[in-house]
């Protein structure tokens, strides 16, 4: 079995370095990772794609760093009949191949893999033998841990067999993966099923953003800071505008995406999050409740939607054939009929979303008529997530009508190259008049830190060890969310609102550019960009 010493010191160390080259700017820049309890950890979907491409090596990085030792378990559960040495040659194979760029430690693994199990059980078969995992699971002072990373209707059924096997002991938490349901109804049902076993402070739903270093970063802009505050109201800012673009199709998650869409797939959980964290009032600490409580009101004061404002207010695209980053592309039908699980809906179309803006409103005294645009989509011209924060032009110009002024903007760049952006109006500097120009205040992530960051899991795996649930989502926020995201589907289907083709590497179809000039504003883009 793996020890602390084993772990070789130099492998965590070079870890550590390699996001950048240049030296540590302060103390601050070092990272610290406080050990946590010893736990047993048991992955319900061992075998799937997010354990092997995400959980697993979460977990690894956080052992080379030493937050938990030999002391903790891992036991993996699927229905593949494997042996425990086949497990660890998959994992091991999965991440050679997924993590191409990461350096692999042969022997530090080697230490991580000594604490996986894997015990093979068909959670859907009343036969199934549960006692092959208690068997495993006798330590009652770790913290326990199931992590469910499967379809969302095994949630209840899971949660009972692991009642009736006894092993929901009262201390023990339950992990949750996105979607939690299709809608209200479903989540209802699963959130019920749930909770039949599991309190509410033992249920982990998991948002990956919120465990992104930039994402956390939102809470500390906007509340370590005296400056943003008073002009964070709708006397100072004229909109926000909230995106995630990928580049990636939906090819190999044809038969998922395709009932389900970008509106629920990526703005119920992801954008509707970062506009919570955007908008919501101060919580009175960082604990859980209080941040969960200031969320939840975001959400209930969004502008209802329905079908006689849905139009207007919102565009749906799908993407058409087109090119990618210089590589041709196919269309998302020419996906879904080359995939042999999903089944188109209506002959040989689809009217699912693979892009969606939507313009909307907080009904309250501090955002009350400040346009909030979301945007997503599939095959776009770029990869990027991002929050721009748009003031107000000043209320009058000194320099004379032949200077434009631009207004201020503050961008929130969440991925890729992280950084924090105040645009401000200087002189540009030199004879010649005065001449203004608008320019950055810029902190970059990869110029200013030089410590890497860890993935969205890794800081969630081990709050979860913490029983800290502040970046996890409470069954009420998910349920707010679901009711406002069913408004918008229902009228969509009201009106049988059309889907508008884009092609793929563009910004979607142009209907979601007319949606913000209507207003007389535009998508932001740096102006190199
Ligand atoms: C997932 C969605 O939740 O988030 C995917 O199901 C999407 O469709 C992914 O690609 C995006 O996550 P990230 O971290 O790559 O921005």
């Amino acid at each position: 079995m793996a020890t602390r010493r084993d772990t070789p010191k130099t492998d965590a160390a070079q870890m550590g370095r390699r996001k950048g080259e240049q030296p540590a700017m302060s103390a601050q820049d070092k990272s610290e990772f406080v050990p946590v309890s010893p736990f047993e950890m048991v992955i319900f979907g061992g075998t799937g794609d997010l354990a092997r491409r995400k959980l697993i090596p979460s977990l690894y990085h956080r052992f080379l760093d030493r937050q938990f030792d030999s002391q903790s378990r891992i036991i993996a559960v699927s229905r593949s009949d494997y042996s425990r040495d086949e497990y660890i040659t998959k994992i091991t194979e999965a991440f050679k191949a997924f993590h191409p760029n990461e350096p692999f430690y042969e022997g530090a693994w080697s230490n991580f893999c000594e604490l996986i199990d894997y015990v093979p059980i068909d959670v859907m078969d009343d036969k199934s033998d549960w006692d092959a995992l208690s068997a495993k699971l006798n330590d009652t002072k770790c913290v326990r841990i199931f992590y469910l990373a499967m379809p969302p209707r095994m949630f209840a059924p899971i949660c009972e067999g692991l009642r009736d096997a006894g092993l929901a002991s009262k201390t023990s938490r339950v992990v949750l993966e996105k979607p939690i349901g299709t809608d209200f109804d479903s989540a209802a049902v699963i959130n019920n099923g749930v909770g039949a076993v599991f309190d509410e402070n033992r249920i982990y739903r998991i948002d990956h953003y919120l465990g992104k270093e930039t994402v956390q970063n939102l809470m500390v802009l906007r509340f370590a800071n005296i400056l943003f505050e008073p002009l964070w109201t709708r006397d100072s800012i004229d909109n926000i505008q909230i995106t995630a673009a990928e580049h990636i199709g939906v090819a190999g998650r044809e038969a998922y995406y395709d009932k389900s869409g970008a509106l629920r797939d990526m703005v119920q959980n992801h954008l509707l999050q970062l506009l919570c964290l955007t908008c919501m009032e101060a919580p009175d600490s960082l604990d859980g409740d209080a941040i969960r409580t200031e969320k939840i009101k975001v959400l209930k004061s969004l502008r209802p939607m329905s079908k006689d404002n849905v139009g207007r207010r919102t565009v749906r695209g799908q993407y058409a054939a087109g090119e990618v980053l210089g590589e041709k592309a196919d269309g998302y039908i020419e996906e879904l009929v080359g995939d042999k699980k999903s089944k188109l809906q209506d002959g040989d179309q689809s009217r699912t979303e693979t892009f969606v803006a939507i313009k909307t409103e907080i009904e309250n005294w501090r955002w009350a008529g400040v346009p909030i645009y979301l945007r997503t989509g599939k095959r776009m011209s770029d990869r990027f997530s991002e929050i721009v924060v748009q003031f107000k032009p000043v209320p009058h110009s000194v320099f004379g009508a032949g200077t434009t002024l631009n207004p201020n903007r503050l961008v929130i760049r969440l991925q890729p190259d992280e950084s924090v952006n105040l645009w401000v109006e200087i002189k540009e500097p030199g004879a010649g008049g005065m001449r203004v120009k608008s320019w950055p205040l810029d902190l970059t992530y990869d110029e200013a830190f030089t410590t890497r960051y860890p993935d969205a899991y890794e800081r969630l795996l081990m709050d979860v060890v913490r029983g800290r649930l502040a970046l996890f989502m409470r069954r009420d926020e998910v349920e707010a969310a679901w009711t406002w995201v069913d408004q918008i589907q229902d009228a969509w289907a009201a009106k049988e609102q059309n889907v508008r083709p884009y092609p793929a590497g563009q910004d979607g179809p142009n209907e979601a550019q007319q949606l913000l000039e209507l207003d007389g504003r535009t998508w932001w883009r740096r102006p190199d960009e």
